[in-house]
């Protein structure tokens, strides 16, 4: 099947030469071409042709885009998307003063929402994600990453892993689970944390690894959650299992996690809000991902991760929502560029690339998508716009006009 997407106002290609990545100043160059098409031959990228190179007569479906722009599929590689219950009370109470932490350490936070998720079904779970995975999918997103990690048990983790496994068989996009298991302590393990570290290290991990439930594994090392030493033990246990890794850390404070993350040659490590300056160096050099997540410090009020000295000291910076209802409860990763341009003084440039091939390489996949190279898959998001720069400057709207997955069409704005 050749099909031709034919007579875009403007395509974003993020070309990356091969190299999939852009690392520091490389993320300005997003390869923009005017008057070309793109062909697409079953599902993959054929060719991007100048318009005047094209004879109409050699494909089976043509679809017109004149006055639109196109990039390569949006990523979102960092969400909790999967949960149940509200916490619009919490909301509420942060509103007068109280704060994120405070709440997590009497019992409420993502315990609460821990209780609430054991007392879903498996098919209540899948029934509550699916309008927020079609809200992805209407911005855009061609490949979505979703956690595990408020359910704290073996039953309810597994659960959670499976919730996330049906909807990548539900919906044509990709959809990647990661178990997080050591979210934080559950209330029955309070008193003997060692003990549910022990239940990750020699029962979920083994079972997950072995039932092929996630494709990585991800803890929260924090002074609230997981101590160093307790997310080395994980992490090491994890890779020894074939899982690749990514790290919740320097979020609030700063407990060794990024060191450990680093040395296990860790995915990506997200959040970073706490990053001091002489941290950045050994994490711009690796091929460690920083992925930052400015909706987190709009949500709670704090500080931004420093992404210009990340991207300025040649990090690989890639953008996401960490949709979840405690620390960012937003489901739009539009408005997550908005916020990286508006209050962390990313380039536009730097951050198409970090919802796209960076986000890819956060997920392992940026030799498949992230951006339009020939050989990669036809995974598009069209934009109602002149030229790239609209979608962010038009904050909160969403402009996606389609959303194209493997070459066929998922959306079209009616
Ligand atoms: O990425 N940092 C830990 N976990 C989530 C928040 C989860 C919640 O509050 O429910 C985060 O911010
Ligand atoms: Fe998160």
């Amino acid at each position: 099947m050749r099909k031709l997407f034919g007579n875009p106002k403007q395509i974003v290609t993020v070309n990356t030469n091969g190299k999939n990545v852009k690392r520091g100043s490389d993320a300005n160059e997003i390869g923009i071409l005017k008057n070309h098409s793109i062909i697409s031959n079953d599902g993959k990228i054929e060719a991007i042709v100048p318009n005047d190179k094209i004879d109409k007569t050699e494909f089976d479906e043509i679809i017109d885009l004149s006055g639109k722009t196109v990039l390569p599929g949006l990523i979102d590689s960092h969400t909790h998307l999967v949960f149940s219950g509200s916490r619009a009370d919490e909301f509420r109470r942060r509103l007068r003063g109280v704060s994120y932490e405070e709440i997590a350490r009497e019992g409420g936070g993502i315990l609460r929402t821990v209780t609430a998720v054991r007392n879903s079904s498996f098919e209540e779970l899948v029934e509550i994600a699916k309008p927020k995975v079609e809200e992805f999918i209407k911005q855009g997103v061609t490949s979505l990453e979703i956690k595990s990690g408020y359910g704290l048990s073996f039953y309810d983790e597994v659960k959670l892993l499976q919730v996330i496994n049906k909807l990548d068989e539900i919906f044509p996009i990709d959809i990647f689970p990661t178990f997080l298991g050591a979210h934080t302590f559950p209330p029955e393990y309070h008193s003997d944390n060692e003990s549910y570290v022990e239940l990750i290290l020699n029962e979920m991990l083994p079972y997950i690894a072995e039932k092929k439930l996630a494709k990585f594994t991800d803890a929260f090392c924090e002074s609230t959650a997981f101590s160093a030493k307790q997310t080395e033990r994980i992490l090491t246990k994890a890779k020894k299992l074939g899982f690749s890794l990514k790290l919740h850390t320097e979020q609030f404070n700063r407990i060794g996690g990024l060191d450990i993350a680093l040395e296990l040659g860790a995915t990506s490590v997200d959040h970073l809000e706490v990053l001091e300056n002489s941290q950045i160096q050994t994490l711009a050099e690796s091929e460690t991902v920083a992925t930052l997540l400015p909706g987190v410090s709009f949500f709670l009020d704090y500080g931004y991760a420093p992404a210009r000295n990340l991207i300025d000291g040649g990090a690989i910076v890639a953008l996401a929502t960490d949709y979840n209802p405690g620390s960012s409860h937003i489901l739009n990763l539009h408005l997550i560029m908005s916020f990286a341009a508006l209050k962390m003084k990313m380039t536009m440039e730097e951050i198409v690339s970090a919802v796209t091939i960076n986000a890819a390489k956060a997920l392992e996949i940026e030799n498949e998508t992230g951006s339009l190279e020939v050989g990669k898959s036809c995974d598009l998001a069209v934009f109602d716009a002149d030229e790239f720069s609209e979608i962010i400057y038009s904050v909160g709207q969403n402009l996606t006009f389609m959303t194209v997955k493997n070459g066929e069409i998922i959306y079209r704005k009616n």
